[in-house]
């Protein structure tokens, strides 16, 4: 790749480095802070109830879409980039015995194949800051949204003007962190999709956690299984000093994870302004 990667070329190594086992033994089931706890806040947030359309854009390995396949007995579609995420969130609905409530294929969420309106709800976790283009993924997650059907994100959220060197590159860009925005942000783009948020909640210390189990599973695997790691390509020279520059940027408040819900617009519904940023605890808008 030389010069500026395309956005086929960025959703392309994020999927391959999604699908890569080392990924999988670094974060588990859940790839995103928070993990399955963090799934149940947003999903009771939507208001799932069981019999509702669920889509999950980007959905890994399948375990937020069978989770609400499961506990919310919703029917769910989850799509992904990465054909072997798919491959394995399938034989993972089969196993579990969920394959007649969660159906997965493989897909671009800037062109979701799906016609327009026939989900109550969207949800996307950890995955809109790798989106190449934003707007153009609000707009799809807008278009197969019923009138009224609702969106839940929870997604990396960062300054991006006070991210340190070591969080800018492309790694840091498929690692979720150089193209996540601040929560108000991802908020503006929803809306000019005609979404409207009604929550926000920081959860800032899931981050924190998430960069603990990084280091400690790394540490773990370079006394192990220290061949196998530098076969991954992980720069584990670089990584103490990546680890250390994120932490650093949560605590400043530069780097954290956010949950947000937003609404469709009715047709002629109301348009309601932008909502206080919230940390759980604190109260939030409700949905
Ligand atoms: C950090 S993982 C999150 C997976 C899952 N949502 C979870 O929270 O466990 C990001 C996922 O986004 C997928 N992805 C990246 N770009 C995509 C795109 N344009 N369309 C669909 N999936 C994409 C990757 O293949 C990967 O599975």
């Amino acid at each position: 790749m030389t010069g500026a990667p395309s956005g086929e070329e960025l959703k392309a190594c994020c999927a391959a480095a999604y699908s890569s086992d080392v990924v999988a033994l670094l974060l588990g089931d859940s790839y995103h802070p928070g993990g399955t706890a963090l799934t149940r806040r947003l999903a009771d947030g939507l208001g799932l109830t069981p019999g509702a359309r669920v889509l999950d854009v980007a959905s890994g390995r399948g375990t937020t879409a069978l989770l609400l396949a499961d506990a919310y007995r919703c029917d769910v579609d989850g799509l992904d980039y990465a054909p072997a995420n798919t491959a394995l969130a399938q034989g993972a609905a089969r196993a579990t015995g969920l394959a007649d409530r969660a159906r997965f294929a493989t897909g671009d969420a800037e062109h979701l194949p799906y016609p327009d309106g026939v989900f109550d709800a969207v949800v996307c976790e950890c995955a809109l800051c790798t989106f190449p283009d934003k707007a153009r993924a609000a707009s799809e997650f807008a278009r197969v949204l019923k009138p009224g059907g609702r969106l839940g994100i929870t997604d990396v959220t960062a300054d991006a003007d006070r991210l340190p060197p070591e969080l800018t590159g492309l790694g840091a860009r498929i690692a979720c962190v150089a193209d996540a925005r601040p929560l108000q942000q991802y908020a503006g783009i929803l809306t000019a999709a005609g979404l409207h948020t009604r929550r926000t909640e920081r959860h800032d210390n899931a981050m924190l956690r998430m960069i603990d189990q990084i280091e400690a599973r790394l540490n773990l695997l370079r006394m192990t299984a220290p061949a196998g790691l530098t076969a991954t390509g992980i720069d584990l020279a670089a990584a103490p000093a990546v680890l250390r520059a994120a932490r650093t940027a949560v605590m400043d408040g530069v780097l954290g994870y956010g949950l947000l819900v937003a609404v469709r617009d009715e047709p002629c519904g109301p348009t309601p302004g932008p909502p206080p940023v919230t940390r759980p605890g604190e109260g939030s808008t409700g949905p």
